[in-house]
C-alpha cells in the first residue's frame, strides 16, 4: 500500500500542489519554514483526519483562505482509491473515498496505518508521565479493544471517585464505606489495565531493543521499567492500597493510588536516558520505540504501514545514521517520507545505499517539486 499522488489545495502555506510520489522513499528537502512540516502534515490528515502537530482544522486552512481539501491517490494491491479530507470553516471536516463521504470520521481512522517520528518524540523520554501513559494506551488498544473500554470505564470511575471526595469536603464529612464502594467498582478495571501494561512491556522490550541494538555500535543496552504505585495485582492489595491512602485522598481531593499514576521508565546500562543521555542517545531511543510501534502495527494490519521521519537527522553522528539508512532499506517495508534542510545529507544516506525507488522533492515558499 502507498500514497501514489498527493494534492492539496489552500492547505497551510500550499495554495495548491500537485506531486507524484514514489512507493519507497520521499526525500523532501528545504530551508527552514519552506513547507516540508506541512507535507507531512497533509499526509497524517490523510490517514487520522487531523494534524500531526495537534494544530485545530482552522489553523491549517491557509490564511485568508475558506476551506482546505487533501487528496491521496492511495495504490492498495493494484486498486486504485481516492483518499480526500476536506475541512470548510463554518462547516466543518468530512473524508470521502472515491467521492463517497463517509458517515463518521472514524469508520476511516486505521485503514491508512501510519507511524511518524517527529522532533517532538523526545518529550516521550523528557515530559511527565502522561505522554508515556498514553504512548502505552494507544499501541495497546491498536490490538486490544477490550483494553480501551477498561480504560474509558475506569477513567469514568475515577472522576466519579474524585468528585465523591469533593462531595465529602463540601458537605463537611466523610464516609469510608462509600468511598468503597467506588474502590471496589475500580479494581477489575485497574487489575486489567496493569496487566496488559504488564504483558505489552515483556513483549514489546525485545522487539525495542533489537532496533536499538541495530542502530548504535557501543555495547548499550537499553531498557523499558513498568513503574507502579501498584506491586501485586490482586484485589487484596489494591484495596490495601486505597485503604493506606484514605486520608491522603480525603484532604487531597484526589485518587493517590491506581494505573493513572503509572510511569514507564527509560534507561541505558542501568542510567535513566531522560538524567544521563545525551540528545542523540535520547533521539536514538526514541527512533527505536517508534520503529518497535511500527513493526507491531505492521504485525497487526498485515500490511506495512507509511512511515513520516520530520528533521530526525540531526544530532545523530556518522554510524547511527548509516544505520538507521541500513533498517529504512532492508527491513520497513512501507512507503517512507523523510524531511531534511540537505538534499546532499539525505543523498548520502540513502541514495547511494538502496535498492527502493526513490524520488527527491525540493521545496520553497508554498512550492514543491520533484527534481
Ligand atoms: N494556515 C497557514 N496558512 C499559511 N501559512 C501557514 C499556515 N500554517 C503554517 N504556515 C506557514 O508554513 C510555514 C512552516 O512550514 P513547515 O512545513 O513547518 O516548514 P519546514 O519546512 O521548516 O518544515 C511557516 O512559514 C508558516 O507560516
Ligand atoms: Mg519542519
Amino acid at each position: 500500500m502507498h500514497i501514489a499522488s498527493l494534492e492539496l489545495t489552500h492547505f497551510r502555506n500550499y495554495t495548491s500542489l500537485e506531486l507524484e510520489l514514489v512507493s519507497g522513499i520521499n526525500c523532501i528537502y528545504g530551508s527552514n519554514g519552506a513547507g516540508k512540516t506541512n507535507i507531512l502534515d497533509a499526509l497524517h490528515y490523510l490517514a487520522f483526519t487531523r494534524s500531526l502537530r495537534g494544530s485545530n482544522d482552522k489553523q491549517v486552512v491557509e490564511e485568508g483562505a475558506p476551506f482546505f481539501v487533501v487528496k491521496g491517490q492511495v495504490t492498495k494491491e493494484n486498486i486504485s482509491e481516492e483518499i480526500q479530507c476536506n475541512f470548510v470553516k463554518g462547516k466543518g471536516k468530512k473524508v470521502l473515498v472515491d467521492q463517497k463521504p463517509l458517515k463518521k470520521l472514524s469508520e476511516h481512522i486505521g485503514s491508512l496505518p501510519l507511524v511518524a517520528i517527529l522532533p517532538g518524540d523526545t518529550d516521550l523520554i523528557n515530559g511527565p508521565s502522561a505522554g508515556r501513559r498514553r504512548f502505552l494506551d494507544m499501541l495497546i488498544s491498536q490490538y486490544s479493544p477490550s483494553y480501551l473500554t477498561h480504560l474509558i470505564q475506569y477513567d469514568r470511575l475515577l472522576a466519579q471517585r474524585n468528585a465523591q471526595l469533593k462531595l465529602f469536603a463540601a458537605h463537611g464529612n466523610f464516609d469510608s464505606e462509600q468511598l468503597e464502594l467506588w474502590d471496589a467498582q475500580l479494581v477489575p478495571h485497574g487489575k486489567a489495565i496493569f496487566q496488559a501494561r504488564t504483558d505489552f512491556i515483556a513483549d514489546f522490550q525485545p522487539i525495542f531493543e533489537q532496533y536499538f541494538k541495530k542502530i548504535v555500535a557501543q555495547q548499550e543496552v537499553p531498557s523499558l521499567h513498568y513503574h507502579s504505585q501498584i506491586t501485586e495485582n490482586t484485589i487484596d492489595h489494591w484495596l490495601a492500597r486505597y485503604k493506606e491512602s484514605e486520608q491522603k485522598d480525603r484532604y487531597n481531593l484526589y485518587t493517590s493510588v491506581g494505573i493513572h499514576r503509572d510511569d514507564l521508565r527509560f534507561k541505558i546500562d542501568k542510567h535513566s536516558v531522560k538524567d544521563f543521555g545525551s540528545q542523540g542517545q535520547q533521539k536514538t531511543f526514541v527512533i527505536a520505540l517508534k520503529l518497535a510501534q511500527y513493526q507491531l502495527l505492521q504485525q497487526q494490519k498485515l500490511q506495512a504501514p507509511i512511515l513520516l521521519l520530520d528533521d530526525v537527522f540531526d544530532k545523530l553522528d556518522e554510524h547511527r545514521l548509516s544505520q538507521i539508512a541500513h533498517i529504512f532499506d532492508r527491513e520497513i517495508e512501507g512507503q517512507i517520507f523523510v524531511t531534511d534542510t540537505s538534499r546532499d545529507r539525505m543523498e548520502a544516506i540513502f541514495a547511494q545505499k538502496t535498492s527502493r525507488p526513490i524520488a527527491f522533492f525540493s521545496v520553497q515558499d508554498g512550492e514543491a517539486s520533484r527534481d
